[in-house]
């Protein structure tokens, strides 16, 4: 498949997508604390997808087991809601989250504070959360993919973290996962040309540790091998005439 790009009806339907699921977060983000379980993070995430009228669009996709991934602690994306998994203070949870709506995707993740946390965990979210910013700079129309890929590893490495290479983000729109693949790290060739009208999933998975990964064996679960912390920030952009929007993320963020 190529790259898509929205036209003005299909910009506003994903103006529209990744509106609603910045209300998800807004309500998930309210539920993080000691002792609730990944699983009733899920089921509230689920309800509410569907009470704003929208599709959850990870659920059995590939035959993933629920709408709101949770991932905690070394666990980098993937992790599958568990009524067994209860979080406890200090740990950190990136959830990740999208629904379809009319037609169109959204598709975004945050990872958040369970408590009091340390320090180590609190520069590891930051770090996250900065790198997607510093990416999105060059998220502009006549820059190249790989000006945002680069921007977002090098801010990372450059302060000792890991940057995973085995996931990346993605063009979305009518389907979750389009053309382009954008990793999070400097590639060999300058990529696409950024075009206004492509909507892109930019994602950075960092650790604070080595970027190695490794599956568990349910088959979804990605964790760093060395077991350190790793943490997550995605959001769904839109590339215009100038600034990129910013679709997924809610003014009080
Ligand atoms: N949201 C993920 C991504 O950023 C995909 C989730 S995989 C799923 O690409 F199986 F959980 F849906
Ligand atoms: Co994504």
């Amino acid at each position: 498949m190529s790259v898509t790009i929205k036209n003005s009806m299909e910009i506003k339907a994903m103006r529209r997508s990744n509106r609603l699921l910045q209300d998800v977060f807004s309500g998930l983000r309210e539920m993080i604390r000691p002792g609730v379980s990944t699983w009733e993070i899920n089921e509230a995430g689920e309800k509410l997808i569907r009470d704003l009228g929208g599709v959850p669009n990870f659920l059995n996709y590939s035959g993933y087991p629920a709408s709101v991934c949770t991932s905690v602690n070394e666990e980098v994306v993937h992790g599958i809601p568990s009524r067994e998994r209860i979080l406890r203070e200090g740990d950190i949870i990136s959830l990740d989250a999208g629904l379809i709506y009319d037609g169109y995707h959204s598709d975004a993740a945050r990872t958040y504070a369970v408590g009091r946390i340390s320090k180590e965990a609190q520069d590891l979210i930051d770090v996250t959360r900065q790198s997607f910013f510093e990416g999105i700079r060059y998220a502009r129309a006549g820059l190249h993919l790989n000006d945002i890929c680069t921007a977002i590893g090098a801010y990372a490495e450059d302060r000792g973290y890991g940057v995973i290479r085995d996931l990346c983000g993605h063009g979305i729109g009518r389907e979750m996962h389009e053309d382009p693949q954008i990793p999070n790290f400097a590639q060999k060739t300058r990529g696409i040309r950024l075009q206004p009208g492509m909507t892109l999933a930019i994602e950075p998975m960092i650790s604070t540790g080595s970027y190695d990964v490794e599956w568990l064996d349910d088959g979804w679960t990605v964790v760093t091998k060395d077991r350190s912390l790793a943490a997550h920030y995605e959001n769904t952009i839109l590339i215009t005439d100038g600034e990129p929007e910013i679709l997924t993320l809610s003014p009080d963020e």
